[in-house]
């Protein structure tokens, strides 16, 4: 009604996150490839149809001539994509420091960087005005291309400072803002040298979401005990209006899973998979390789259970997919070699001169080879020390239908919360937890998976990604029309 100012009457959508939906590679001086990635956001908003999504956000390049920057804008807006762009000397401070170094792990509960303190103050200074620099950068974007009626979805740790931003240029811009990530307890958030700035600015927002009821708690606590706000049970009381705060699990396309199981190209990885691997009982685990994941514990925990239990040693193969992000992050890098220390030893000591117990990819598969491989996997492996959410855990339970394997799931993943009723609950950090859950589940009988397997199905297939994408924006419209009536009455 009211809210369409654009002809084709559905209102408009700008989704703006630090990456765009795509992935850009450069042919030539004006020439660009796309590739879309297929991932869960942009799936929920072709989900929602009724709203036009269009994108602003880094292309995960760096374009620094003017040609260059006209063509890849031209070649993006096919695909209803807005670039922002970032240099080499922002994309450092601001993605590889401020972001991924600082708040990442702290919002994951690792802490603060803890080396030469004062190195640290002195770039922490120096990234943190990066990070504001770079949300002015996205605000600006974002009002270039602002119409009255739209509605301005902000996504993630990155861009915290953007409500405020954009509130600055026009109260009337409905705003909503929502994390991926866990939002620690508030003791954890107030160690943040510019915890107070980020509350503000996340509080400008009209409507404020998380994955987890707790991650919203957490957040409410740190506004009242460290800005000293009056919380309710709907949100925060802020400059005269309520900024609503509230939890929004997010879901998968559970439908785009359970078609690609019955197409040809996944039915043949499907076959070859399982004359691999025939006679051995598959275990997976499907990770971005970050400390949060928890890989090097998962495959400590692999090892004391063939320690333990050698009936198994020459009957189970872990299959373990890193998929390599922020490389240019040392942290990362220290990762990666410890991972790879760890899975050479323990193959070196459990392997034969034809198999071994740990196969481990420093890559991503193609969604036919992964639909495939979560099909066959007898136990999934989710340990993450932290996670917003974690939708491996999902993708695994709807590619599951015929084999009702078992989900193994770490209690610190959000995911926990929706589907710990038909997984093994573990804590990712006690070893010896993790390899009795792998002996139980390798265990199980048919009975109980099928019980199991059977509740997480029916919550991965009624909670997806659509609906919690429609019931995000149109509560954040409701929102706004609540705060106009107040302010009217
Ligand atoms: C997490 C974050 C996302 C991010 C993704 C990949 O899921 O919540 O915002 O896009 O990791 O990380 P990258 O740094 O490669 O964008």
């Amino acid at each position: 009604g009211c809210y369409n100012s654009n002809n084709n009457n559905r209102q408009r959508l700008l989704v703006v996150a630090n990456r765009l939906p795509v992935s850009a590679i450069r042919k030539g001086e004006d020439s660009w490839s796309l590739e879309i990635s297929a991932g869960g956001l942009v799936s929920a908003l072709l989900g929602v149809k009724e709203f036009e999504a269009r994108w602003i956000g880094w292309a995960g390049v760096n374009v620094p001539d003017e040609i260059g920057q006209k063509a890849l804008t031209v070649a993006l807006a096919e695909k209803r994509c807005i670039p922002v762009f970032l240099d080499e000397d922002i994309v450092h401070q601001y993605y590889n420091g401020y972001c991924n170094n600082i708040l990442w792990p702290l919002f994951h509960y690792l802490g603060l960087p803890q080396e030469d303190r004062l190195a640290t103050t002195r770039s922490f200074q120096s990234q943190f005005l990066a990070y504001e620099k770079a949300n002015q950068m996205f605000a600006d974007v974002v009002n270039q291309h602002y119409e009255e009626g739209d509605v301005v979805w902000c996504h993630d740790y990155h861009l915290m400072f953007l409500p405020k931003c954009l509130k600055k240029y026009n109260t009337k811009m409905k705003v909503g803002w929502f994390l991926h990530t866990p939002f620690p307890s508030s003791e954890i958030h107030r160690t943040l040298p510019s915890r107070s700035e980020l509350l503000h600015s996340v509080l400008a927002a009209d409507l404020v979401g998380f994955h987890t009821y707790d991650y919203a708690r957490h957040f409410v606590s740190a506004c009242t005990r460290i800005l000293g706000l009056e919380g309710t049970p709907y949100g925060v009381e802020y400059q005269g209006k309520l900024t609503r705060v509230a939890a929004f699990p997010i879901g998968i396309d559970s439908e785009r899973f359970i078609r690609a199981l019955d197409l040809p190209p996944v039915q043949d990885h499907i076959k070859e998979l399982q004359e691999r691997f025939k006679g051995r009982k598959v275990m997976l685990g499907v990770d971005r390789l970050d400390m949060i994941k928890g890989i090097p514990q998962k495959i400590l925990a692999f090892e004391k259970f063939l320690e333990e239990n050698a009936y198994w040693r020459d009957k189970v193969v872990l299959l373990q997919i890193a998929v390599p992000t922020r490389t240019d992050v040392p942290e990362y890098q220290k990762l990666t070699s410890q991972v790879h220390e760890i899975v050479g030893r323990i193959n070196g000591r459990f392997g034969s001169l034809t198999t071994v117990p740990i196969h481990h990819l420093d890559r991503s598969l193609d969604f036919h080879e992964l639909c495939a491989l979560y099909a066959v996997t007898d136990v999934a492996l989710v340990t993450s020390l932290r996670d917003g959410m974690n939708l491996v855990s999902y993708e695994f339970v709807a590619c599951q239908e015929k084999k009702k394997g078992v989900l193994i799931l770490s209690e610190f993943a959000g995911a926990a919360q929706s589907l710990g009723a038909g997984a093994i609950l573990v804590n990712p950090w006690n070893v010896t937890e993790v390899a009795t859950a792998i002996a139980r589940a390798l265990n199980m009988l048919p009975a109980e998976r099928e019980k199991r397997h059977k509740h997480n199905f029916l919550h991965v297939k009624s909670h997806t990604a659509q609906e919690w994408a429609g019931t995000f924006v149109s509560e954040l419209n409701d929102t706004v029309i609540e705060a106009q009536l107040r302010t009217r009455q």
